[in-house]
């Protein structure tokens, strides 16, 4: 079994290990790297109906969900149309307001989820075009849609997803760079600098990977007993807070929730005390000083911070118990990076508690009933 894991002591720990490998097999042959230009013809349509798309409607569950929800910003900020994101089990029994003009899009790693699948079949019954991003080769969901973008991060066996998805959110922004291109709603120097910076993210992950475990393992130590943990994020960074908490959640049984940041004053707040540590995500990007404030706002009521910050970032030592850092790189690729610490985070508190990482307590792999 240690030959199948590659050395790695769990499938899960090899998987996000192979990040860096995954996310270049999702984009090569489809991004050139002087253009920025994205190929994806396995969407099938032409430029006429790729521009009469009024509404792009994104369906999935769990981590799959957190990916269409970092999509949401992408698409509308570049693209400038309208994006729904839904739990499958929710869309499947809502009234739908679909038609030709509408693109819907089911995101799976194992193309088998029944209530995405669900989703797909009633999408394509009111006549939308529904191309998915899904990760198995000839899965149901595949079959049965009019395109698929693969994400080919290879086979994940971890219950608890990492690659597939860091590879769905690669295959995302392909998405939107390539209708920021056909609809003419992006400029080539943007295209361009996040084309580039998407080159170059293997190589920047694969790096910091190792010193990331390192820094990770040594936190988990102070956290290993938490019974609770918030996680903060704003922004494109807060599908990823939820998914740093689903992580926690799946592998270590530690009760965790994911909040944008602006909403803790909503609410949350009232239970910062010492045993409700708050992990906050504060890249250097638009939302910054607002991020930081509201991390402020934990400081001042005696709050233990985790922040996960880029490096040099001065604000954060003073603030944070402990502090976690993540090279700069261009803003809208910080989903992908910043998830990478979330993910080894919860794999060593989970390891420490002696958790089983890989086949977690009452989770399968894939869904497949309702
Ligand atoms: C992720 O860690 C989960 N185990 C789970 O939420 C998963 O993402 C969800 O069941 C969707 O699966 P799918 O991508 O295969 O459709």
């Amino acid at each position: 079994a240690m030959a199948e894991k590659a050395g790695y002591r769990h499938f899960m720990l090899k998987e996000i290990f192979e990040q860096p490998q995954a996310i270049l097999n999702t984009f090569r042959g489809r991004l050139d790297p002087e253009t920025g230009k994205v190929q994806l013809p396995e969407i099938g349509l032409n430029a006429v109906e790729l521009k009469k798309i009024s509404r792009i409607s994104l369906v999935a569950c769990g981590t799959s969900w957190h990916a269409a929800l970092v999509a949401k910003y992408w698409l509308e900020k570049w693209v400038g149309i309208p994006v729904e994101v839904d739990i499958a089990s929710e869309f499947r029994y809502r009234r739908l307001l679909l038609d030709e003009t509408v693109m819907v899009v089911p995101i799976s790693q194992s193309g088998e989820t029944a209530d995405t699948l669900a989703g797909l079949r009633l999408a394509k019954k009111m006549g939308a075009k529904v191309i998915a991003i899904c990760n198995v080769l000839g899965s149901t969901i595949t079959r049965e849609a009019h395109g698929t973008i693969y994400t080919h991060a290879g086979p994940e066996i971890g219950v608890a997803s990492t690659k597939a998805f860091t590879c769905q959110l690669t295959a995302l922004l392909l998405l939107t760079l390539f209708l920021g291109e056909v609809r003419k709603t992006m400029s080539a120097k943007n295209r361009k600098a996040i084309g580039h910076a998407l080159l170059e993210l293997p190589a920047l992950m694969e790096q910091e990977l190792p010193r990331l475990q390192e820094e990770t393992a040594r936190i988990a130590e102070a956290f290993t007993h938490s019974r609770d943990f918030l996680y903060l994020g704003r922004g494109s960074n807060f599908p990823i807070a939820l998914e740093g908490a689903l992580k926690l959640k799946e592998i270590s049984y530690i009760h965790a929730e994911g909040y944008a940041a602006g909403e803790l004053k909503h609410g949350p707040i009232a239970l910062i005390d010492r045993d409700m540590p708050v992990l906050a995500l504060a890249p250097k990007d638009s939302v910054y000083e607002k991020v930081i404030s509201n991390v402020e706002e934990v400081k001042a009521r005696n709050g233990r911070i985790i922040l996960v910050a880029n490096a040099g970032d001065k604000n954060c030592r003073r603030i944070a118990e402990q502090v976690i850092t993540v090279p700069l790189c261009h803003e809208e690729l910080n989903p992908i990076l910043f998830v990478v610490p979330l993910q080894l985070l919860a794999y060593e508190i989970a390891n420490l508690r002696g958790c089983d990482v890989d086949q977690p307590r009452n989770l399968a792999k894939s869904v497949t009933v309702e």
